[in-house]
């Protein structure tokens, strides 16, 4: 067994030096022996584990903590410093409390209730489209289409009045920028979310509209002063966690495959690739890295190595999605590939909640562009897109014309 391996040189989080592929140091990360010791956020030391069953291992097992709240938690909590008491929901919930409370919700997330949203979501990506239609083009597909998308998806499954859509997106997206934004800026921005949903929630309990809300406000979880409060710190999680990560998947889907006519061809040729198209984007892509850090509450083995309590583990999705072990010819962008072992959403208990609603949004807005817009291409070269490589990755303007 590797116990406390020597410190490498590099520094997590990694950039990317090409937006297709994950940062080029995951290469030598995967074939270390053990688990890589990297330094962290302010020089603190991290295990990094970047072979898939290495990450598969970390992400299922209750030993490792996701409470940000800890001292010795290798990596800052969303918000803290703005509002002290805030707590993300369920993301940085441990158990026992993270079972129940996310079973309060997941009925909510089903298969069965995701597939009711499809007419509307397919309404607002036609609505959004014709408007880009309506221009004589370029149009800028990431503030044209990628990010109002996500944010009426969330109006409607939240039950947020669509006037309120601009303010809660603009927030939001303050909160989960990826390169620096000033720190006056996003706690103003905190601030208003917080009062924003505030109001919302202490509505929705009044009244109970037949929405999400206004469901959950009848579980005893969400009942009382209390409850509210758990009920705000849910919404900011799901607007957290659910604009930025769809809008980017969305900007870069349509990126990849623009740059790949030979998988589009595939795809408009057969719709019915879509689904598995949608599969291999996450698994390419895998931009929803960041929060898949634990801290060890117990020693624990992974991969070889001896990781002791106390010690931080960042379980890098992008280069598990990329082992050759796990997928063959990982590099290839093919969107016929068998993908159902990519860890782009995570695995074990926080696998990401709302998988299948991104899934649907991402099948139906894949779907609906490249059928209405066949002539679509980029209005940039690849090289000179405003890619942001900070602390996660993303694309901030997808220009296009037709
Ligand atoms: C392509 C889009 C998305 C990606 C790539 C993504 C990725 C992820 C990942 C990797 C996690 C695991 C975090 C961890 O283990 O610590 C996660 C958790 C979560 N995601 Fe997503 N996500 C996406 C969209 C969404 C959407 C649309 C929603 C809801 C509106 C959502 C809600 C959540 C929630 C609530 C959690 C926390 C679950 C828990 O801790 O039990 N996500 N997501």
């Amino acid at each position: 067994m590797h116990d406390q391996s020597p410190l490498r040189a590099e520094t997590w989080p990694m950039s990317r030096t090409c937006p297709f592929s994950p940062p080029p140091d995951y290469a030598g990360l995967r074939e270390h022996p053990g688990l890589a010791r990297v330094t962290g956020p302010s020089g603190r030391t991290v295990f990094v584990a970047a072979r898939h069953e290495d990450v598969r291992a970390v992400l299922g097992d209750a030993r490792f903590s996701s409470d940000r709240s800890h001292p010795d938690f290798p990596w800052m909590r969303v918000g803290e410093a703005v509002f002290p008491g805030f707590r993300p929901s369920l993301i940085e919930m441990d158990p026992p409390e993270h079972g129940p409370a996310r079973r309060a919700v997941a009925g909510e997330f089903a298969i069965r209730r995701i597939r009711e949203l499809r007419p509307k979501v397919q309404c607002i990506v036609d609505g959004l489209l014709d408007d880009v239609l309506a221009g004589a083009g370029p149009a800028d597909l990431v503030s044209a289409l990628a990010v109002p998308m996500s944010g009426l998806v969330l109006c409607e499954l939240l039950g947020i009045p669509t006037s309120d859509r601009q303010e809660f997106t603009t927030n939001t997206m303050v909160l989960t920028a990826h390169d620096s934004v000033d720190a006056d800026r996003v706690a103003e921005s905190f601030r208003s979310l917080i009062a924003y949903f505030d109001a919302l929630c202490a509505a929705k309990m009044t009244e109970r509209p037949e929405d999400l809300l206004g469901r959950l406000a009848g579980h005893q979880l969400f009942s009382g002063d209390e409850g509210r409060w758990a009920m705000v710190e849910l919404c900011i999680l799901l607007v957290v966690a659910g604009l930025e990560t769809t809008a980017t998947m969305t900007a870069l889907g349509v990126l990849a495959l623009l740059e790949h006519p030979d998988q589009l061809a595939l795809l408009t040729a057969d719709p019915g690739l879509t689904p598995a198209a949608v599969e291999e984007l996450l698994r390419f892509f895998s931009v929803a890295e960041l929060p898949l850090i634990r801290r060890a509450t117990a020693d624990v083995e992974i991969g070889g190595t001896l990781i002791r309590e106390g010690e931080g583990v960042a379980a890098l999705s992008a280069a598990a999605n990329r082992d050759p072990a796990a997928f063959a010819d990982p590099d290839t962008f093919d969107v016929t590939r068998d993908n159902r072992r990519h860890l782009a959403f995570g695995s074990g208990p926080h696998q990401c909640l709302g998988k299948n609603l991104a899934r649907l949004e991402l099948c139906i807005v894949l779907d609906t562009l490249f059928r209405r817009i066949p002539t679509l291409r980029l209005a940039t070269p690849r090289d000179e897109l405003p890619f942001v490589n900070g602390s996660g990755f993303s694309v901030s303007a997808l220009p296009v014309t037709w």
